[in-house]
């Protein structure tokens, strides 16, 4: 559970995150996050039927972060045989800077672990520096660029992270 605190003038309002499985019902927030955070400006490409696809393949494991019942964060990974890929990672505006990102990032990569799986791969958007701060930040490393991998127009940056390497930066207690 992610605890998170704002002050306010007299009151002090804290939130608990939960994180857990997504359901099928949860596809639209997904996609409508994945459009909105991850894929501004590009073709949508993770819409409903994408992210319902991979809530029903058992390859894949979805993540939700809910405030309430309220989806605030989610992540999508794909496990193959000797590596694992991350599909998707977001955060509401809102609610970034707490550490929901490292906490369904490290959920999904001790599922990883548990699988005998040791290596992650993602792609990002190569202007994106900030999710490649964070990524670095959890120890992953750029290891290529894709040309015009998104929409044959921008291009990705390659991200692989060695699950065998114990990280040097352990996320705070929360
Ligand atoms: C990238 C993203 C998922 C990070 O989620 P988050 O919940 O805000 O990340 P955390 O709070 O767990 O961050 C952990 C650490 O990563 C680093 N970090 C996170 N966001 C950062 C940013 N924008 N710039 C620099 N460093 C950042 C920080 O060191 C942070 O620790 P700190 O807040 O104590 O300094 C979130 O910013 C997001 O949803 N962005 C839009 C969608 C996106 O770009 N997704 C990734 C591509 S698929």
């Amino acid at each position: 559970m992610v605890r998170s605190a704002s002050r306010c003038h007299y009151t002090q309002v804290v939130t608990q995150i939960r994180l857990g499985l997504a359901h099928i019902d949860d596809a639209p927030a997904i996609a409508a996050m994945s459009r909105r955070l991850i894929e501004h400006g590009l073709a949508w490409s993770w819409n409903e039927e994408r992210v319902e696809r991979c809530l029903r393949n058992r390859d894949c494991v979805v993540l939700a972060a809910r405030d309430r019942r309220r989806v605030v964060g989610f992540a999508i990974m794909e496990f193959y045989a000797i590596h694992a890929h991350l599909n998707l990672l977001a955060v509401q505006p809102g609610y970034q800077r707490q550490g929901i990102g490292r906490q369904l990032l490290e959920w999904l990569e001790a599922s990883a672990r548990t699988a005998g799986i040791f290596k992650v791969y993602l792609e990002l958007r190569a202007t994106n520096d900030g999710a490649q701060a964070f990524y670095e930040k959890i120890g992953y490393q750029c290891v290529g660029r894709k040309v015009a991998y998104y929409d044959g127009r921008e291009d990705a940056v390659r991200m692989a992270h060695d699950l065998t390497v114990t990280s040097t930066s352990p996320a705070e207690p929360q």
